[in-house]
């Protein structure tokens, strides 16, 4: 049985084109103008065809927290966004810290995730000769600062040595970039209120940018491939473009997430804990700053984070609610809106949901429409609705910050490996 996608435009080699295409099994047969028979079509006429997105820095909580969210409802949600592939975090029960619980963790993934999928293991000052055995390991994922799970690793010199090992291995180091030390002095000073927009204040700019400078200038002297998660301040950015442009550079990459580039601190007046995330929402001139990265490539590619938590677990006091946001279903449609509104190009968006994923974290054969890849793609309607509802989301968090509004670019079908959903 083949599959073909017909009457559509597919995003090619940088550019929107008429193309004709044909699925064989998992992967992309053929790439024609003219008509293609096969044994079942889809008629794509008026729809653009993408590769489908790479989301690398997901929390689908699995083993320890599943009623936040598992691998089936995590991978259900991103599939409804477009996304096709995942790259799942460590910091479950347990932790994804040996061999051991990186194997059970894949075992798991396996039986229940639609999706394709990634397993971070998390760094820690203690565990690199786990790390060191692993096999198949894109990417492992350094807690510079703490967050939800209190991992920590923030020693320099096992920081080097983890560095070198990632060197020589070839895997990437993704980093969450916050100083603890700032954070604790910031808390201390704060520690009265119970006003959800003093996050920005405890979890400020000077805090993110100590941290990424302190990571970067051990990475300059190493040369391992490095990237900044969730970058969420003008200074913070500032340090990763300057990084980029001396001795190993080339190996410093950067995400955002579609929280910070569409939320700014006057949406906690509004929204309050439900948008209460780590690295927290930052002020208009930061999300301006992070918005304008993203269009002159300064920024790499964007990563929701999704980082769900129940919803009553959200709506307690600012001090017990735990940071985190979901975003697997919206990243996609807030990016394909921002197009509609001639804010950035879909060029932009395709290279940092597809293309650039796939380079930094090796997903070969993914993140491109071409002969012989995987057939990975998303079938969107442009210039459809899509209104973000909160009882109408995969998620199990089942809440978005841009619930109740309409955003213009809809996805329709999700194609993974050759299966189409939707
Ligand atoms: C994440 C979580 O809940 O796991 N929370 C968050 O606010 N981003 C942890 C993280 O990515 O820092
Ligand atoms: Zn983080
Ligand atoms: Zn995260």
């Amino acid at each position: 049985m083949n599959l073909a996608l017909i009457n559509g435009k597919a995003f090619i080699k940088g550019k929107l084109v008429k193309a004709n295409i044909l699925i064989q099994g998992k992967k992309i047969e053929k790439i024609s103008a003219s008509k293609i028979k096969a044994d079942k079509e889809i008629d794509c006429k008026g729809k653009i065809i993408l590769p489908g997105a790479i989301d690398v820095h997901v929390h689908f909580r699995s083993p320890g927290f599943e009623y936040k969210e598992d691998f089936f409802t995590g991978s259900l949600a991103a599939l409804h966004g477009g996304i096709t592939t995942i790259m799942d975090m460590p910091n479950t029960k347990p932790v994804t810290s040996t061999v051991k619980a990186l194997e059970a963790k894949r075992k798991l993934v396996k039986k229940h995730c639609l999706t394709n999928f990634g397993i971070y293991m998390a760094a820690l000052n203690n565990n690199l000769s786990e790390i060191s055995k692993a096999k198949n390991l894109r990417a492992v994922k350094l807690y510079y600062g703490s967050t939800t799970g209190n991992i920590l690793m923030n020693k320099k010199t096992a920081i080097e040595k983890l560095f070198k090992t990632a060197k020589k291995k070839g895997f990437v180091v993704a980093v969450h970039a916050e100083d603890e030390e700032i954070m604790k002095e910031n808390e201390k000073k704060f520690r009265k209120s119970k006003d959800p927009a003093i996050h920005e204040k405890i979890r400020n700019e000077e805090a993110e940018a100590k941290a990424i400078k302190e990571v970067l200038s051990i990475q300059q002297k190493a040369g391992n491939k490095i990237h900044i998660a969730h970058i969420s301040s003008e200074k913070g950015l500032n340090l990763v473009k300057k990084a980029k442009k001396r001795r190993n550079g080339n190996k410093v990459t950067c995400e955002v997430t579609p929280h910070h580039l569409f939320l700014d601190s006057s949406d906690y007046k509004k929204l309050g804990n439900l948008i209460k995330c780590n690295p927290s929402i930052k002020g208009a001139k930061h999300r301006k700053a992070l918005f304008n990265g993203l269009k002159n490539k300064a920024i790499d590619l964007v990563a929701t984070d999704h980082a769900p938590h129940s919803f009553k677990e959200k709506k307690q006091s600012y001090g017990k609610s735990p940071s985190g946001i979901p975003g697997e279903e919206t990243m996609l449609p807030l990016l394909l809106d921002a197009v509609n509104k001639k804010q950035i190009s879909l060029k932009r968006i395709v290279e940092a949901v597809s293309e650039k994923p796939a380079q930094v974290f090796g997903w070969k054969n993914k993140g491109f429409i071409k002969t012989g890849f995987d057939a990975d793609l998303v079938i969107i309607n442009p210039t459809g609705k899509y209104k973000v509802e909160n009882n109408k989301l995969f998620t199990k968090a089942a809440y978005s910050p841009w619930n109740g509004k309409t955003l213009k670019g809809r996805v329709e079908n999700t194609i993974i490996g050759g299966q189409v959903f939707g």
